[in-house]
């Protein structure tokens, strides 16, 4: 990531700069957004309810692990064209379009939690109410369709007292970055879908676009947020796919990854998301399956294909624990080391994590539990405050029974015989398919990929 650089094409072109712009929310989404549209050459006020965030963006920090949007940030920061604030008013008042980014976590039932957009909808529109010009509000954060027609837009008229497409514009864009990549995502995207309720407000968005090449898309509101849901449950159809297939591969005495990847030179199926490992985890696509799937049964439909996606990703860490224990026997009374756990490598968000039912089977089965994670055990020890932490990798695996590779941090494939000979049982179950069987092997300690374990021990 760090090679890479900002392309000279995206240059905003002269009439599209300068425009002064609000964003709601100084999470990933919010950031994300406000650094482009910064690097575009806009003024940008970030607002966060959360004063600490505040303080930390104003000082060119990001609140979260994303190196590459930190560096972006500082420099926007210092140069005046991106300042954080806790109050909206001012930055409403000004702003030509006001981008809603707060997050939409996800609820027991499956549902999202929508309170924080209420919030947003309604602090905006009380603001709207006094605000002179036509503004755009463009909701960013990923709700079930039907929400921005039928939850955002009332509100917003609501305490405006003003009516959309008259008194204000209202647009639908949703946001497809990775954590971990999340300013290049943002510079350099596949597509920008712009949902719009009126031709004004989408026109807007396309020339605040502009200097973006990407394919855009123009919608209508729900399509827009349909497009979120069917892009975000597809990437986990092909990732729960990966992983039925390595659960055969693996009883069938085969590696999934030659399989797998033979599979993906189809360009009608594709190389990418397709490994197998413990699950999906994060923020989006857990949630994201079982808020599409709530959503689809209030309206009557069952999902059979979203159930088998949830089911499939559930026994993951379960799969990973059986190679474990086929080949070295019963965890009870072992200490097995859990390398990672973000709920990927290279990011400290621990939001819906596989380690955490990875670890909590593992803690059922009467194992002891050492881990250790380079950026996010900060995060990890307010979800599993009681078992073991690491300083390092080096010495979670020292006097291990077994390790499980939970997330692909690049950091983890540099372990070597120094390390795996202080194992008391150097074994190491692979659970993102990330390191080099070779090597490992080469190093002295037994590799087992998930998907792979059984082409090299015995079969069933
Ligand atoms: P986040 O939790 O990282 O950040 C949300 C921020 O909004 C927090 O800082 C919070 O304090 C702030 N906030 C909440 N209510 C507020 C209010 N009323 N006024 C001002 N600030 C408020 O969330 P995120 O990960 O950036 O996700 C935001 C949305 O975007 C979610 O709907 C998510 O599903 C979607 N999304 C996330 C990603 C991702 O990679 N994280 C990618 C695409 C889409
Ligand atoms: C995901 C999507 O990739 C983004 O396009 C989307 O914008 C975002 O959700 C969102 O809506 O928030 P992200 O949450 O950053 O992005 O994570 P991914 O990189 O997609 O990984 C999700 C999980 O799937 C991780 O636990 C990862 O380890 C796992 N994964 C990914 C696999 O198990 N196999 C794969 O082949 C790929």
């Amino acid at each position: 990531m760090s090679g890479w650089r900002i392309k000279r094409f995206i240059r905003p072109p002269a009439g599209s700069r300068d425009m002064k712009l609000c964003v709601i929310g100084a999470g990933y989404v919010g950031l994300a957004t406000a650094v482009m549209f910064g690097k575009l050459g806009h003024e940008v006020t970030v607002v966060d309810v959360v004063e600490p965030r505040v303080r930390t963006v104003n000082s060119g920090k990001s609140p979260f692990y994303e190196p590459p949007l930190e560096k972006e940030l500082a420099k926007l920061v210092k140069r005046g064209m991106l300042k954080a604030t806790t109050s909206a008013s001012g930055a409403v008042k000004d702003a030509a379009a006001i981008f809603i980014c707060v997050q939409t976590p996800p609820l027991p039932s499956g549902k999202i939690d929508i309170r924080p957009v209420k919030t947003a909808c309604r602090d905006v529109g009380k603001l709207l109410r006094t605000a002179d010009g036509y503004k755009v509000v463009v909701m960013k954060s990923t709700v079930v369709p039907g929400t921005t027609e039928s939850m955002v837009l009332p509100l917003l008229e609501k305490y405006s007292g003003k009516k959309a497409c008259e008194g204000f514009g209202l647009c639908m864009n949703p946001e497809f970055l990775q954590e971990g990549s999340a300013i290049k995502d943002s510079l350099e995207p596949a597509r920008i879908v712009i949902g719009s309720m009126d031709k004004r407000s989408g026109d807007l968005l396309m020339k605040l676009h502009a200097p973006i090449k990407a394919a855009k898309i123009r919608t209508d509101l729900t399509s827009a947020e349909m497009i979120k849901y069917a892009s975000n449950t597809f990437l986990a159809t092909k990732i729960s796919y990966a992983n039925e297939m390595a659960n055969m591969c693996y009883l069938f005495g085969i590696d999934s990854e030659p399989v797998l990847r033979a599979a993906g030179f189809d360009p009608r199926i594709g190389p990418l998301f397709l490994k197998p490992g413990l699950g999906y985890g994060g923020s989006c696509l857990p949630k994201d399956v079982n808020a599409l799937k709530e959503r689809a049964r209030r309206a009557g439909y069952r999902s059979r294909l979203l159930t088998a996606l949830d089911a499939i990703n559930e026994s993951q860490p379960g799969e990973a624990i059986r190679m474990l224990e086929d080949a070295a026997g019963p965890v009870r009374g072992k200490r097995i080391a859990v390398l990672g756990l973000a709920f990927k490598g290279g990011v400290d968000d621990t939001r819906e994590t596989r380690a955490v039912p990875l670890i909590s089977s593992l803690l059922a089965k009467g194992a002891h539990v050492v881990a250790f994670d380079p950026m996010a055990t900060p995060n990890f020890i307010r979800l599993m405050p009681t078992i073991e932490y690491a300083s390092s990798a080096a010495e979670c695996l020292k006097g291990a029974d077994g390790c499980i590779v939970q997330a692909d941090w690049k950091e983890f494939r540099d372990l070597g015989r120094k390390e795996f000979s202080t194992m008391r049982v150097a074994i190491l179950v692979d659970g993102r398919r990330s390191l080099d069987p070779a090597k490992v092997e080469a190093a002295g300690a037994r590799y087992l990929g998930v998907g792979y374990g059984l082409a090299r021990g015995k079969g069933r």
